[in-house]
């Protein structure tokens, strides 16, 4: 396959009120220098603008989509149904069940249309777009060498004695 240096990351949630999570995502994105761009599309509140999204997701240079969502959380698996990129699933903690709602819908995908799913909140935003950074970095070398680089300072970081 000829590599594509010029894959982004998309990010995608279903509501703004995702976004406190979501952004993390961006953070770590950023940190790394990998090209990304940020949208709210909703699979119940904005199904067509999901499904224009996802089937134009390919030729709008998208390498891996990061799905954001809560509750029944069917957005990352209705993505993946749509598109054979790869999808990552964050499931955001939701008020009354804390987020355990949100991994079991995402995680629970039923066999042929796969969701990677990442830790509830916070974690899993940041884990999503390392991931999500290592993907792209299949076709992109500087990426690679950006992504060791932060491993390496996530490394240096932890100290050997507590006190
Ligand atoms: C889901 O419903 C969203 O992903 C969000 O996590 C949850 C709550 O949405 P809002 O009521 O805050 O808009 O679709």
């Amino acid at each position: 396959m000829k590599k594509n240096k010029n894959l982004k990351v998309s990010i995608v949630m279903g509501s703004q009120s995702d976004y406190k999570t979501m952004q993390l995502a961006e953070k770590t994105l950023k940190k790394i220098g990998v090209s990304f761009e940020t949208k709210i599309v909703s699979a119940h509140r904005t199904p067509k603008r999901m499904y224009d999204y996802a089937l134009k997701a390919e030729q709008n240079n998208i390498g891996v989509i990061i799905a954001g969502a809560g509750g029944s959380a069917h957005l990352p698996g209705m993505i993946s149904a749509l598109t054979s990129l790869p999808v990552l699933g964050v499931p955001i903690e939701s008020k009354k069940l804390k987020g355990l709602d949100s991994l079991l819908s995402i995680a629970q995908m039923p066999k042929g249309i796969p969701v990677g799913t990442l830790a509830i909140g916070e974690d899993g935003a940041i884990n999503a777009a390392l991931l999500a950074a290592s993907i792209i970095a299949n076709q992109n070398p500087s990426i690679k060498q950006k992504l060791n680089n932060w491993r390496s300072s996530q490394t240096k970081l932890v100290k050997r004695n507590p006190k």
